[in-house]
C-alpha cells in the first residue's frame, strides 16, 4: 500500500483532487467510483477548481456512489444525490447520464442491486475508487459482520453508524436504519483504490487496514489484498502507525 501523510485537511483534499484529475486527464472516459461523507468534500472542491481552470474536461467520465440511504428522498438535504450534486456534480461538466446511483426508493431493491453491479461491468469496471473509512472500519456501508458480502446489497446500519451520521440530521431518529451499498467484491474489483482518512477516531480503524488481521469485523482490512491502494492521511489518522 501507497500510504501518503500529510499536514492537515486542506494539503490531503488537493492531493486526493489531483489524484482523481490525473486520472482523468490520463483516460478522459474514465469510470470514477465516488464516495459521500465529511472526508471527500476537500478533494471535490479540487477537482471542482480544476475543472473551473480549464484543466481537465468530465464529459466522458462516468461515475458510481458507493451508496444510498433506503427510503430517503432522492431531493432531501441528506440524500446521497443531493450531497453529490451539491458539492460535486453542480460544479463540474459531468453529463447527468452518466451519473449512476443505487436507487433506495426501487419497490425492488435486490433487483435494484443485481442491476447495478451489471451497470459498473457494462461501463468497463471501476477505474478509481475514492474510499473513506467509518471510524468502525467500514467502507461504504459494509459494516462490520461475520462474512464479506460481496456484492450491491442492502445493509441495516449499526448503531455506531447511524450516531456518526446524525450530525446531519436534525435528530438521530431522522437518520435512515438502511441503506443499499455496493459490496466488498464490487469495490475489490475498482483497478484502483483511493482512501482518505482525517481525525484521530479514524486512527484505529487505519491501523487495522493496513496491519491488522484481515477479517469482516473490519471490512476496510480487506484492501491489503487489493494491488493497488493509496491512502491519503492527516497526522491524526496515522497516529497510531
Ligand atoms: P466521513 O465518513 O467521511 O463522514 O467521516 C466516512 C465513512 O463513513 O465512510
Amino acid at each position: 500500500m501507497n500510504v501518503l501523510i500529510y499536514e492537515n485537511e486542506q494539503q490531503i483534499g488537493i492531493a486526493a483532487g489531483n489524484y482523481m484529475c490525473g486520472q482523468v486527464l490520463q483516460k478522459p472516459d474514465s469510470v470514477l467510483g465516488l464516495a459521500t461523507g465529511s472526508t471527500p468534500l476537500k478533494p471535490y472542491s479540487q477537482m471542482a477548481e480544476l475543472y473551473k481552470k480549464g484543466v481537465v474536461d468530465f464529459s466522458k467520465v462516468k461515475t458510481f456512489n458507493l451508496d444510498e440511504y433506503v427510503n430517503l428522498d432522492v431531493k432531501d438535504k441528506n440524500s446521497y444525490h443531493t450531497f453529490m450534486h451539491e458539492n460535486l456534480f453542480k460544479h463540474i461538466n459531468i453529463p447527468q447520464e452518466n451519473i449512476n446511483f443505487l436507487n433506495g426508493n426501487s419497490d425492488n431493491l435486490e433487483k435494484e442491486c443485481k442491476e447495478y453491479e451489471k451497470r459498473i461491468k457494462e461501463a468497463g469496471g471501476i477505474d478509481v475508487q475514492l474510499l473513506g473509512i467509518g471510524s468502525n472500519g467500514h467502507i461504504a456501508f459494509n459494516e462490520p459482520a461475520d462474512c464479506f458480502q460481496r456484492w450491491s446489497h442492502v445493509v441495516t446500519l449499526k448503531e455506531s453508524t447511524v450516531k456518526d451520521n446524525s450530525r446531519f440530521f436534525n435528530s438521530i431518529e431522522e437518520v435512515p436504519t438502511q441503506a443499499v451499498t455496493m459490496g466488498i467484491g464490487s469495490i475489490m474489483q475498482a483497478k484502483k483504490i483511493l482512501i482518505i482518512a482525517l481525525g484521530e477516531k479514524k486512527a484505529k480503524a487505519i491501523k487495522q487496514l493496513i496491519d491488522g488481521n484481515v477479517t469482516p469485523q473490519c471490512p476496510a482490512s480487506v484492501l491489503q489484498f487489493h494491488a493497488n491502494v493509496t491512502l491519503m492521511l492527516d497526522k491524526g489518522a496515522a497516529s497510531l502507525l
